[in-house]
């Protein structure tokens, strides 16, 4: 399955920068300077010949205007040749995954042999906009020829023109927040309160250990954070080593104060932060005298109707990638899967192991499988190590791969959900 074109994809390294809750140690970066922090560093970690790079492919949900295509950016650092392609793309909270899964295509199909992919996110910078009057006022005064026609149609400015619109976390469909498509699959599955805390506690605690025993740690590069580089930022700063349910317990629901479940405590965090992963054909690899850590197997993605339950998307994501790995769920060694917010994970986790979910909605007998809490998110998720929406693929892929080679596991699984209602999987084999 991961053979096409005789040619298998490696990771052959990743790295991401730390991430950093929005409106901290990050705040005046953008998401073009942390994508190139992470690059840099995965450059420097794996000595690849920057010449030999034949694409770069970033992921980001929110980009800015003023630099919408940030992997071109990143292909224009001072390591590179001027000359390597480089584009952007967005699959929400997928969107690394995504660049991962395209960097597979382009080197299984032979159109490259070395390609950098991640993601980035800088939810400290998002770009809040002029309404649509104000803009259009704005570009007639600028066509205006005489400083008394500039005038007349600047004194057209009404005080609600000058309202800014921020970029709300919803589905334009709908108009639900993610956090309202929570609630909703809290109520709709029956998910308590203190399941989604005790998985957010869970969460922060395999976070902590792996913080503390360096394995998390070691997929860090350092920031000196721009522009005095006094302060050096080494590790997540979302990890509470010392929370508890007492604590999660006592939080707020935010988006239904009154009835609701969902709280800052059991949802992730709006972070800052960018992933980086360097592929390679097989041959290349071995070629340049790497040991890959793992091979891309097979991925899928897949989407339900966003007005059903949003965030749902991995349980029709997850059975097509395994079917299309000729794997069975219980053939996978390590999951790592995103957490957007507990109630989703918990909500995909019901959707794996309900044999009403698969006949609704894959058509089979069996449920996907069971979840084995030994071998899931291992290191704790998104949850606690927070979620710079562009840059997540990246780094549960990274983990993965890492601790797929700790463990020497054969197979393990990455499973994100994603706005629009979608869903993105993939297979990773040992590398052998
Ligand atoms: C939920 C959300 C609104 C919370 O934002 P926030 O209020 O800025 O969150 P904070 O980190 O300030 O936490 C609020 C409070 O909870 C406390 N808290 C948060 N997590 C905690 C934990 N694990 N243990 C104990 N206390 C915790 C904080 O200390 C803070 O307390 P304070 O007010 O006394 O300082 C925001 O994180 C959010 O929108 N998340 C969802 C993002 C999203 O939709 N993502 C899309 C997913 S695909």
């Amino acid at each position: 399955m991961s053979v096409r074109n005789g040619r298998r994809v490696a990771i052959v390294g990743g790295c991401r920068t730390p991430f950093a809750k929005a409106g901290t140690v990050f705040r005046d970066l953008t998401a073009v300077d942390l994508a190139k922090l992470a690059t840099r560093e995965l450059l420097a970690r794996t000595e690849v010949d920057p010449r030999t790079v034949d694409q770069v492919v970033f992921g980001q949900v929110l980009p800015s205007v003023l630099a919408p295509n940030v992997a071109r950016e990143v292909s224009l650092l001072p390591h590179f040749p001027r000359t390597i392609p480089a584009h952007s793309v967005n699959r929400a909270c997928a969107s690394s995954g995504q660049t991962i899964a395209e960097a597979h295509d382009q080197i299984a199909l032979g159109h490259a042999e070395v390609v950098i992919a991640g993601g980035t996110e800088a939810l400290s910078d998002i770009p809040i906009l002029h309404s649509r009057r104000f803009s259009a006022l704005l570009v007639e005064a600028g066509k205006a020829r005489t400083l008394g026609a500039r005038l007349a149609v600047l004194a057209r400015v009404r005080p609600r023109d000058l309202v800014p619109v921020t970029p709300a976390i919803a589905e334009p469909s709908t108009g639900m927040t993610m956090g309202q498509s929570a609630e909703k699959m809290a109520k709709e599955n029956g998910i308590s309160r203190e399941a989604q805390d005790r998985f957010a506690l869970r969460s922060h605690q395999l976070a902590a250990a792996g913080t503390a025993d360096g394995r998390l740690t070691a997929e860090i590069a350092p920031v000196f954070v721009p522009p005095h580089f006094e302060e050096v930022v080494a590790a997540d700063n979302g990890i509470r080593a010392d929370t508890s349910l007492d604590q999660l317990a006592k939080l707020r629901p935010v988006f239904d104060r009154r009835y609701g479940t969902v709280t800052a405590g059991n949802a992730s965090p709006l972070t800052d932060g960018a992933a980086a992963v360097l592929l390679m054909s097989e041959a290349a690899a071995r070629a340049q005298g790497y040991a890959p850590i793992a091979f891309i197997r097979a991925y899928a993605v897949a989407a339900v109707d966003p007005a059903e339950q949003l965030l749902m998307g991995p349980g029709l994501a997850v059975p097509k990638a395994l079917e299309r790995a000729g794997l069975s769920w219980k053939d996978l060694g390590l999951v790592e899967m995103h957490e957007a917010f507990a109630v989703q994970a918990l909500s995909n986790v019901q959707a794996f192991e309900s044999r009403a979910w698969a006949e609704r909605h894959l058509g089979r007998s069996e449920p996907i499988g069971e979840v084995d809490w030994g071998i899931t998110n291992v290191m704790g998720g998104s949850i606690a190590i927070g979620h710079p929406f562009g840059a997540t693929g990246a780094r549960l892929a990274t983990t993965l791969a890492n601790e797929m080679r700790r463990r020497g596991v054969e197979f393990g699984l990455v499973s994100i959900c994603a706005q629009g209602g979608m869903g993105f999987a993939m297979v990773l084999e040992a590398a052998r």
